[in-house]
This record gives structure tokens, C-alpha cells and sequence, in this order.
């Protein structure tokens, strides 16, 4: 975000405190930050400690009352590339969905030439309320991209859902808006972390052989590439592939076997709120990978194979309430029976079918056919489209599944 001009807008609630940590995240990753505030935001934090922070004036108020001077919200409107308000209070959600503007910033959220992002912040209750949740609906609809609360301790004492998002969280959206150089910012899953799995697993044989598949990762990176434009935080635990991809909001791992692959998923689910496990994994892998190359003899060679850990069905056996966790099944007969009985019995919300039956499906070429079935018994077919595609309805699907 070098270089990048970045409005902050802050409103009256008590997170305003953990706006100056954001400010010095902001600054430290080279981005020009101006911070404007509403009157009874000052309660909370100093604008001095904002100004001083931000190397910038802070506006507050219309106009100085002692020098007359005016402060010019439209040219806060053409100066910014992105204007962010954070913590943004109950009462201010409504002036910006109604179109109210008696302060400073919000006479410039309405001159604003760029997207704005917000970070709602309010008591449990205020947040639930549905005059809250409908304000909160009209500004997605006006284009406004939304880091929602998180659930935690709050202010009042009582613990649940509200908490301004982490001053991290905050960043890292706003890195992820910069690096998708998008225009609108309606990206659905900001905040959200997801785990994916790709490509194939190599089982060593010896130092030089193994059982593998034809998997080239290409649907998994399809996804990734999706959840990242729609604003995710993505762990990609990947086998071995040729395809690559860097995004500040992508954590990648790379693999070779099954058992590798399992303990890194170990190490990540919990932390997670979406599991997509589209990687080829091995079923079985050899007893005994030999130290040494094997040597041909005249005999026949027979490889003891022994079960790999099934992945998928860890994640699904440590899913919680809130976890969603989608598979994959490749099948080439009784596709509807087999995966239906696979998403019972590795506890799924969501299962992708494909099938090699379908001309253009399959491991590496750029289409893929699909159906989804969901946990509810709800079964969509969707067209022979290209992978990218393919990724946008599966993400889709996903954004608008209801438990
Ligand atoms: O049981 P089956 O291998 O057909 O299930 C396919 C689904 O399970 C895919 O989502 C795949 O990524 C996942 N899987 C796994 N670990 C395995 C085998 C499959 O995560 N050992």
C-alpha cells in the first residue's frame, strides 16, 4: 500500500482507542493517512495522539471557531483512494444509510470519489438489532464493503458479537482492497479465514519414485484466487504443483504427502471458519519407502501399501458449530449415492461433484463440470465452465449457504 492515501473516518465508541495502532500499521507499510473524527469520538482517543501518529492534521469540526478557517470535506473526497471508518458507531451507521450529514465526517462520506470500507463497532444487542442489521444492508447495497464485528469481550462487560474487528484485520482488508485493485469493494468474506487444500500427494516409493495422481491444483487455485477477491484471509496447503500465487492475504504451504498435509491442517483448522479440501490425496502410500534406489532384478516387485489418514474427515470430525467445511468427490459411477453417503459420513455442509464422465471435467484442464449438494439434501447442477468459473459458483454458493 506504498504511496496509497488512506482517509480515516473515526466515530464515538470506545474502540476509537485501537485506531492509533491501526494508524502505525498504515504508516509503517508506507501508506499517506489523514484521520478525520466525528465531535464525540474525541472522548475516546486524542486527536493528538491521531495527528502526531499520522504526520496529518485531524479534522474535527466544519470550521475553526477562532480563526474562521473552513475545513473542506469535498477535498478529503478527491484526496483519498480509500476511505475507511473505524470504529463505526450504531448512530453514525444510520447517518451514512440515511443520508444525514451533520458533521465533518460525515459531509465527507458523502463527497467521497473512492469506495469506503467500514468497521461496525457497537454492544451485542445494538448490532442484532434489526435497525442495525437493515442500516448495515442498505450500505452494502450503496457499495460500501463491510468488516464485520467479531465476537468477544465487550466494552459493557457482556461478551458476544460486536467487537470492532482487530486493528490486523482492518490492515490486512485494506491491503486486500489495494491488491485486488478493485472498485467496488462488495467483497462478502473480509474477515473471514479459510483453509483450502490442492494439488496431488506424492507417496515416496525411494528417493526417486512415487505413487502420485494427475492433479495440477488448478481448481484449488481457482478458489484461493476467488476467496481472495471476494476478501478473505486463506491458508493454502498445497502437494506438489507448477502453478504459484503471492497475495498479502495468502498464507501458502507447500507439501508432499498425505501425512504432511495432515498435520498442517492440524496445526490450522481450529483457528479457521471455512475448510475447502479440494486436494487429490493419495490413499494409500507405500509400508516402507526405501533409503536407496530400488534396483531392477529379474523378479517381479511387489509395493505393500498401507491407508493414509483420511484429511477430510479429521477436519470433519473437529468441525464446530460455526466451521463449514466442503469436499470434493470424484467419482466415475453412483456419483449422487457416493457422495451423499461422503457428506454424511465425514460430517460436510457442502459437497462438490464432479465426474470424469463429462467431457471437459476433470484433473488438468481448465474446465470443470460440477454439482453441488449441501447438507440441507438441496442438489444444484451447474453448466461445463472454465475453472475460474467454476471457483466463482462454488464461492458463491458458499457465501450465501445458511446453516
Ligand atoms: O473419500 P474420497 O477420497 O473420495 O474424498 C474426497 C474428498 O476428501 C476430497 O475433498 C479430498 O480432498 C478429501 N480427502 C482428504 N484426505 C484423504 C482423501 C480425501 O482430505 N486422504
Amino acid at each position: 500500500m506504498h504511496g496509497k492515501r488512506i482517509l480515516l473516518g473515526i466515530t464515538g465508541g470506545i474502540a476509537a482507542y485501537k485506531i492509533a495502532f491501526l494508524v502505525r500499521i498504515l504508516k509503517k507499510k508506507g501508506a499517506e493517512v489523514k484521520c478525520i473524527m466525528t465531535p464525540a469520538s474525541s472522548d475516546f482517543i486524542s486527536p493528538l495522539v491521531l495527528a502526531t501518529l499520522s504526520e496529518n492534521p485531524v479534522g474535527i469540526e466544519f470550521w475553526d471557531k477562532k480563526t474562521g478557517v473552513w475545513t473542506n470535506h469535498v477535498e478529503y473526497g478527491l484526496w483519498a483512494d480509500l476511505f475507511v471508518v473505524a470504529p463505526l458507531t450504531a448512530n453514525s451507521i444510520a447517518k451514512m444509510a440515511t443520508g444525514s450529514c451533520d458533521n465533518l465526517l460525515l459531509a465527507s462520506y458523502f463527497s467521497m470519489k473512492c469506495p469506503t470500507l467500514i468497521a461496525p463497532a457497537m454492544d451485542l444487542d445494538m448490532y442484532a438489532h434489526p435497525s442495525t442489521k437493515r442500516n448495515l444492508e442498505q450500505l452494502q447495497k450503496d457499495g460500501v464493503g463491510i468488516i464485520p464485528a467479531e465476537s468477544g469481550e465487550l466494552a459493557s462487560g457482556l461478551v458476544g458479537e460486536g467487537r470492532m474487528a482487530e486493528p490486523e484485520t482492518i490492515a490486512s482488508a485494506i491491503e486486500n482492497f489495494f491488491a485486488n485493485h478493485t472498485t467496488s469493494i462488495t467483497q462478502s468474506l473480509i474477515g473471514k479465514k479459510v483453509l483450502v487444500t490442492a494439488g496431488p500427494t506424492y507417496e515416496a516409493i525411494d528417493p526417486v519414485r512415487f505413487i502420485g495422481n494427475h492433479s495440477s491444483g488448478k481448481m484449488g487455485f481457482a478458489i484461493v484466487e476467488e476467496l481472495l477477491a471476494q476478501g478473505a484471509q486463506v491458508e493454502l496447503v498445497c502437494g506438489p504443483t507448477k502453478l504459484s500465487l503471492n497475495h498479502p492475504n495468502l498464507k501458502f504451504t507447500s507439501i508432499k504427502t498425505a501425512e504432511e498435509m495432515l498435520h498442517s491442517v492440524q496445526g490450522k483448522w481450529a483457528k479457521m471458519d471455512v475448510g475447502i479440501f479440494s486436494a487429490a490425496v493419495a490413499d494409500y502410500r507405500p509400508k516402507h519407502s526405501a533409503i536407496q534406489k530400488i534396483k531392477k532384478t529379474e523378479d517381479d516387485l511387489t509395493i505393500e501399501l498401507v491407508k493414509n489418514p483420511d484429511i477430510l474427515a479429521w477436519a470433519g470430525s473437529n468441525k464446530t458449530e460455526q466451521q463449514l467445511l466442503v469436499g470434493f468427490a470424484l467419482e466415475t459411477n453412483d456419483v449422487f449415492v457416493n457422495a451423499k453417503s461422503k457428506l454424511e459420513r465425514k460430517n460436510l455442509d457442502l459437497i462438490i461433484m464432479n465426474t470424469l464422465e463429462d467431457r471437459g471435467a476433470g484433473f488438468a484442464g481448465d474446465t470443470n463440470k460440477i454439482s453441488i449438494l449441501d447438507n440441507h439434501n438441496k442438489f444444484t447442477s451447474f453448466e461445463l465452465k472454465s475453472k475460474s468459473e467454476v471457483a466463482k459458483d462454488i464461492v458463491e454458493y458458499l457465501i450465501n449457504y445458511r446453516k
